[in-house]
């Protein structure tokens, strides 16, 4: 896969360490600061125990896509992902999924116990805003618009709202159609974040014409790839080892969740990724090659075996 930054023709693949070691830097710099000693152990358990980072990696091929330097998403990847490794904290909490393995480690309750593992969470949240606040990279106008981007992300109307669905499908099965919004509230909404959030950094020096529509598509794009996203997800709790997943196989089933493969069948769910992959692709053509980066990101998702 294949991208032109700078002049320089680059593969996105030979760059995810890069990217995945400047997440973790920014995640360890922002994590050093002189909290409760163990609310500090808590939220680096949360947060630097691994992970894919597929929510950085998206930030930074999206601001390969539209030109922008790194230094720009630096935060808002870091943010992201403290959300993100704040709203797994939660979901593994007994009152959510009860789960008691996080990639590939204990869950930071069982780790830190429920208290602290409540706090670590709501402290990582903070944290996230707090690190846009004072990103140096942005200007204050564009800053505020990412404020209001992850915070729409991660609320009542994003993960928070999807979250409240997810529990309540336990007891009453939804449609497709509702499955779906919860979905894309519970885990749609924070992979769009950091695709919107590297438009915002983009917007800053281009007409507003073309950034409309540009952000647009690129919404488009991560809306079906965040979908894609969850639906595999589900494929992987059942088709996946507990060793390779990092999280306890079959969870989904033991808490009677409602998924894609449970109410629809497992082969219809492989084929409804694979048509939303096709639309999110479709989302990327006004961008050309240009958008290499977030292709090789979309078959990943619909591919990756963790
Ligand atoms: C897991 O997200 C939670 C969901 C939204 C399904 P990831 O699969 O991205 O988890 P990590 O960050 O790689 O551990
Ligand atoms: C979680 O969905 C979405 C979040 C907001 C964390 P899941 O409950 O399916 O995620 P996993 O499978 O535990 O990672
Ligand atoms: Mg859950
Ligand atoms: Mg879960
Ligand atoms: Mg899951």
């Amino acid at each position: 896969m294949r991208s032109e930054l700078k002049g320089l023709t680059v593969s996105f693949d030979s760059q995810l360490a890069n990217y995945r070691q400047r997440v973790n830097a920014t995640l360890e710099q922002n994590l050093s600061v002189d909290e409760p000693e163990n609310l500090h152990l808590a939220m680096r358990h949360a947060a630097l125990n691994g992970g894919k980072r597929l929510r950085p990696l998206l930030a930074y091929a999206t601001a390969e896509t539209l030109g922008v330097e790194p230094e720009r998403v630096d935060a808002a990847a870091c943010a992201v992902e403290m959300v993100h490794a704040y709203s797994l904290v939660h979901d593994d909490l007994p009152a959510m999924d009860d789960d008691d393995l996080r990639r590939g480690q204990p869950t930071t309750h069982i780790a830190f116990g429920e208290a602290q593992a409540i706090l670590a969470g709501d402290a990582l949240q903070t944290r996230a805003f707090e690190v846009l606040a004072n990103d140096p990279h942005n200007s204050a106008e564009a800053k505020l618009k990412m404020i209001q981007e992850l915070a729409m992300a991660a609320g009542a109307m994003g993960m928070c709202g999807g979250q409240a669905l997810d529990l309540s499908f336990e007891q009453q099965q939804p449609n497709q159609t509702e499955l779906e919004a919860m979905f894309r509230g519970k885990t749609g909404r924070m992979i769009t974040a950091p695709v919107v959030m590297a438009a915002i950094s983009a917007t800053e020096s281009r007409a507003s014409a073309t950034d409309i529509s540009a952000i647009a598509s690129l919404r488009k794009f991560a809306d079906c790839a965040g979908l894609a996203f969850q639906i595999h997800d589900d494929v992987l709790d059942i088709e996946a080892e507990t060793s390779t997943l990092g999280k306890p196989q079959g969870s989904d089933v033991e808490q009677n969740k409602a998924t894609w493969p449970a109410l629809f069948g497992l082969q219809a769910a492989k084929t409804r990724s694979q048509q939303l992959y096709g639309e999110a692709l479709t989302a990327l053509e006004p961008f050309g090659t240009a958008a290499e980066p977030l292709r090789w990101l979309a078959s990943y998702i619909i591919e990756r075996d963790h």
